[in-house]
């Protein structure tokens, strides 16, 4: 993109659709510039000065609400339409007829993968579930109430040391198999973060089992001989898998190109998107969802919670979002892989709750004016916890599901030629030069 200065606004500009013309008051000047993809170029305003020494205008946008800092092929979101679709493919056809190692396939390739290719991968991850006995020493070290978040994140950090070929990230082969790594270790380590902290033995991988099946298996494997996980359950945990799998720039996500943008290795960009993840407002909603369920207790304090949210004195954990203005897509998947989880595990009471909080919040005013709708983590917690896993567990379970596309993000970022080291820029509040007295 250029930018094309004049001394007044072009009477005819060439294709009015696709320009837009500012003028800078301090100078009288005015410049066109070029609309591309509903986006300007903060770079070609950068370019305007008032005087020779002014260092060029920025643009200011905390939060990054209107800044797209990079081009992806890999997800698609409308936010207004309630549209998520990876690759091309609405997220609710994926979520109906595909499993979570093909979803990651197609985020890391661009491509379903065929049925032999399909193999090829599910077997590759099969075996690179297991992790080195070290690692396992590493996460006996932590306390024994450690948030599994904590040990995940510092654990897969810690993996860095353990494969240092990861370095080479100009490397395709050393790039996929550091790749091949993460997904297929990612349950591991969170099965040992969640059996250390109750002081279970370590149940190993078993490779008979599919991934989410062998997750299941390393979380509450006992003394049979082979576990063997519910299908009904263990189908749904791969659907939510799915719905987790990409979200395009989100906090994590962006976090993870942003460290991977100073050429670090995959292991400490993915550790940094998980302690991204870990906050409430991002992936720790769904355990914030569950915590404020209990602590409204029964249906009828749900009136009362309400209206202390709107009194702007607590937030209603698990509505809103930053995209959708209207119902998240996942939400609505959700809602069916809990009927079929509660026809296996028994109604979960708090699901009750949740019903009545999201019928009252879509008709109040305040949530419709707002566009306040439930997001993914809304339900999720309710169906995590009628499958037995713990509060702390549920924002894990949202790192297994979002590996890939954090992966996927990662390399595409490393390989496009427009991105640089992310840096932003600041405005500088403090005070102006002083000296010591
Ligand atoms: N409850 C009550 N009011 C809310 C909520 C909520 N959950 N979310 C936003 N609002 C209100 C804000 O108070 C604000 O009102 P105002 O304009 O009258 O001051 C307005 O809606 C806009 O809110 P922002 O915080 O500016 O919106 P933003 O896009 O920055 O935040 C976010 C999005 C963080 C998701 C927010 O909606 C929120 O905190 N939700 C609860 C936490 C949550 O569920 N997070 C999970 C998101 S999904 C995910 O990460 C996987």
């Amino acid at each position: 993109m250029t930018i094309a200065e004049t001394e007044r606004a072009p009477k005819t500009p060439a294709t009015p659709a696709s320009t837009l013309t500012l003028r800078d008051d301090r100078t009288g000047k005015s410049y066109t510039l070029p609309i591309e993809d509903g986006t300007i170029n903060a770079s070609e305003l950068h370019k305007i000065r008032a005087t020779d020494d002014d260092p060029g205008l920025f643009t200011y946008d905390p939060g990054f609400t209107a800044t797209a800092a990079v081009k992806s092929a890999i997800t698609y979101i409308d936010g207004d339409q309630g549209i998520l679709r990876y690759r091309g493919y609405p997220i609710e056809e994926l979520a109906e007829a595909s499993g979570f190692l093909e979803i990651a396939s197609l985020l890391l390739e661009g491509e379903l993968p065929t049925d032999q290719v399909l193999a090829e991968w599910r077997d590759e991850i099969t075996h690179h579930t297991f992790i080195h006995e070290n690692i396992k020493k590493f996460i006996d070290g932590f306390r024994h109430d450690a948030h599994p978040m904590g040990i995940l994140m510092s654990t897969v950090a810690a993996l860095s040391t353990f494969y240092p070929e990861a370095k080479q990230i100009g490397d395709a082969d050393a790039r996929r198999k550091q790749i091949v790594r993460l997904i297929a270790k990612m349950p591991t380590i969170a099965a040992f973060a969640y059996r250390h902290a109750i002081g279970l033995p370590y149940a190993y991988p078993d490779n008979d089992l599919g991934y989410t099946g062998n997750f299941l298996n390393m979380m509450w494997k006992t003394t049979e001989l082979q576990y063997r996980p519910d299908p009904i359950l263990e189908r749904a945990l791969e659907v939510l898998f799915i719905l987790h799998a990409d979200h395009e720039q989100n906090c994590s996500t962006s976090t993870v190109r942003v460290v991977g943008s100073s050429r670090s290795d995959p292991y400490s960009a993915v550790a940094a998107g998980i302690g991204a993840l870990y906050g409430p407002l991002h992936g720790g909603a769904n355990e914030q969802v569950l915590r404020m369920l209990e602590e409204i207790g029964s249906v009828d304090r749900v009136p009362q919670h309400i209206e202390r949210v709107k009194k702007g004195e607590l937030r209603l954990m698990g509505f809103g979002h930053r995209i959708y203005k209207s119902y998240d897509p996942r939400a609505k998947v959700i809602k069916r892989v809990a009927d079929d989880v509660f026809r296996v595990t028994g109604r979960n009471p708090l699901l009750d709750i949740a019903l009545e909080l999201e019928r009252i919040a879509l008709e109040d005013e305040y949530f419709v004016s707002h566009k306040l709708y439930p997001n993914v983590d809304f339900y999720s917690g309710i169906i995590y916890q009628a499958m037995g896993f713990p509060t702390e567990m549920f924002p894990v379970l949202f790192a297994i599901g979002r590996t890939p596309g954090w992966l996927a993000q990662w390399e595409e970022g490393l390989l496009d030629p427009e991105q640089k080291i992310a840096r932003p820029r600041q405005i500088y509040t403090g005070p102006a030069l002083r000296h010591l007295e």
